[in-house]
């Protein structure tokens, strides 16, 4: 696999998770494969899981790691060709992504949606940049449209823990009192589709999600039908895609509460995290054995260490 910018650059969703499953009970069973190679991990944006799990399935392969903050640590960087660079950002994208392809031989990159710009923001300006001009792979972190490592992850998650052969999944938008990106919502959607699930998605009016993702998916207008019979609950606030980045409603009625949850069939509650308790979902259901938000930040490294793994061996 030459990079990872989207889980398009899978070969295989099926054999990755099947992959990383393996990995997870070895996890040092390639610890020999990153010798002398480095990882460098640019942040545009905070992180808990994604910064920590990426450490440490490097760690796992013996790669070497450097991490920057690129928000309030390096030069802010200009993106257009043939400006005059006169303003307040000091670096070009071309000079950047080449010094920084000389010091590693990996760079994963987190730089959220602004949600200000659609066109910007899908056009992915700062991964596609630094693909188009650095000379090594390029892993995405989270960007603007996209959380791959974390659909992985949760591709994991779900293997683990399915009792039948097509469970139904729903993926339900929740309240949340910040405009959020869509990254994480469109990976899940597009992993999501690729399993053998009867897949649906719960959402108020107005907060469709790029069509060209969900395609044939339903979408449902309510949520206690739609968690009828829910085998797995995917939590997810997103702000609107039409109205783009705005909140159209923070309506607490749509948090995932124990008293939904016993319309599943005893359902397994998932979410990314970061997650507001009860504004989300409320702290019965966040704190029941049920909840499986630790194991998917878990997966999470062996997400990531057999996406590094699938580069290094690509050479
Ligand atoms: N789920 C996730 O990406 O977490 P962080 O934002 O903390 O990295």
């Amino acid at each position: 696999m030459r990079q990872f910018l989207t889980l398009k650059d899978l070969p295989n969703l099926d054999d990755a998770v099947t992959e990383s499953i393996e990995l997870k009970k070895n996890p040092f069973q390639f610890e020999t494969l990153g010798k002398k190679k480095t990882l460098g991990m640019l942040f545009f944006n905070p992180s808990l899981r994604t910064r920590l799990s990426t450490q440490k399935a490097a760690q796992h392969l013996g790669i070497h790691n450097m991490i920057m903050n690129f928000s309030n640590e390096a030069w802010a960087l200009e993106f257009e060709d043939g400006t005059q660079m006169n303003g307040l950002r000091s670096e070009h994208i071309r000079e950047a992504a080449a010094v920084v392809s000389q010091y590693c031989d990996i760079v994963a990159i987190r730089a959220f949606a602004s949600l200000n710009d659609k066109e910007s923001d899908e056009a992915e300006k700062v991964l596609q940049n630094f693909a188009k001009y650095a000379s090594i792979p390029v892993v995405n972190m989270e960007s603007a449209t996209a959380h791959p490592l974390q659909a992985l992850a949760d591709a994991i998650t779900i293997k683990e823990h399915q009792s039948k052969k097509r469970p139904k999944i729903v993926l339900t938008w929740a309240p949340h009192p910040k405009a959020l990106p869509h990254a994480v919502g469109n990976s899940f959607i597009r992993m999501t589709q690729q399993l053998d699930a009867d897949f649906v998605i719960a959402q108020p009016e107005g907060y469709e999600l790029n069509p060209a993702i969900t395609k044939k998916t339903p979408l449902i207008f309510n949520q206690e039908e739609a968690l009828n019979d829910a085998d797995f609950v995917y939590a997810k606030n997103w702000s609107s895609y039409s109205d783009y980045g705005k909140i159209l409603r923070t309506d607490p009625q749509w948090m995932v509460t124990s008293e939904k949850m016993k319309k599943t069939n005893n359902a397994k509650f998932m979410h990314c995290l970061p997650i507001r308790r009860n504004i989300v979902v409320s702290d019965d259901v966040l704190d029941s054995p049920n909840s499986l938000v630790i194991e998917q930040a878990n997966n999470r490294t062996f997400a990531t260490q057999v996406v590094l793994k699938k580069i290094l061996e690509n050479g």
